[in-house]
């Protein structure tokens, strides 16, 4: 595993109660290359493969994003631990089509709730009738939306920044030729 992995494992393991630590934000930028930036769920992190998870709606404009523009950028922030990950990522967006099993498993995890919000209709379109619920409680939250999806972030660099201690530490992590090489920086 290499270091900025265990590092982020840590802040996870030192954060685990606090639900809001699961939260970061993803950049992404579109076809003009103008950017664009939303607070995302982490649904998992493979430290092996140096891959997090997140899922999403084909529909939700970063989809369209990440199709002109695969490179994407995470800021994560722990305040309970003050350290701060900004990573380059490649993004891969899995539909049931191109990987249903991926899918699925995503959709088993969520909670009945969180299904729910992706029959709500299609996101960012006019919500006509404001003071209707938009839950449907009769809809079958079993089954997999075609319009569920799934993006694998690949990490490609990591610059970490601690801000407890004086001087802070930073430290900048870069794959090449599929090796992790790092350096410190000055913060
Ligand atoms: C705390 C929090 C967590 C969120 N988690 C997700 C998520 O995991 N996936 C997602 O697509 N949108 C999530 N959202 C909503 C996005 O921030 C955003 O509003 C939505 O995805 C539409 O963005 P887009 O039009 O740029 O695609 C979350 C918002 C907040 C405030």
């Amino acid at each position: 595993m290499c270091d900025w992995a265990a590092l982020l494992l840590k802040s996870l393991d030192k954060t685990r109660d606090m639900p809001e630590s699961r939260y970061f934000q993803l950049a992404t930028v579109d076809e003009d290359g103008l950017p664009h930036n939303r607070t995302v769920v982490c649904r998992g992190f493979d430290e092996q493969q140096s891959v997090l998870w997140v899922v999403t709606d084909t529909r939700n404009k970063k989809i369209a994003e990440l199709q002109a523009s695969p490179h994407a950028a995470v800021c994560w922030y722990f305040a309970k631990t003050r350290e701060q990950y900004r990573m380059a990522v490649r993004c891969r967006v899995d539909t049931p089509d191109t990987d249903e099993s991926l899918c699925e498993q995503h959709w088993q995890r969520l909670s009945v709730a969180a299904r729910q919000q992706f029959l709500w209709g299609e996101p960012g379109s006019e919500r006509t009738a404001p003071k209707k619920s938009l839950i449907d409680h009769g809809a079958n939250t079993d089954v997999l939306p075609d319009h569920f999806c799934v993006l694998t972030l690949l990490v490609e660099s990591v610059d970490y920044l601690n801000l407890r201690g004086n001087p802070q530490q930073r430290q900048f992590f870069e794959k090449q030729q599929g090796q992790w090489h790092s350096k410190a920086l000055i913060p």
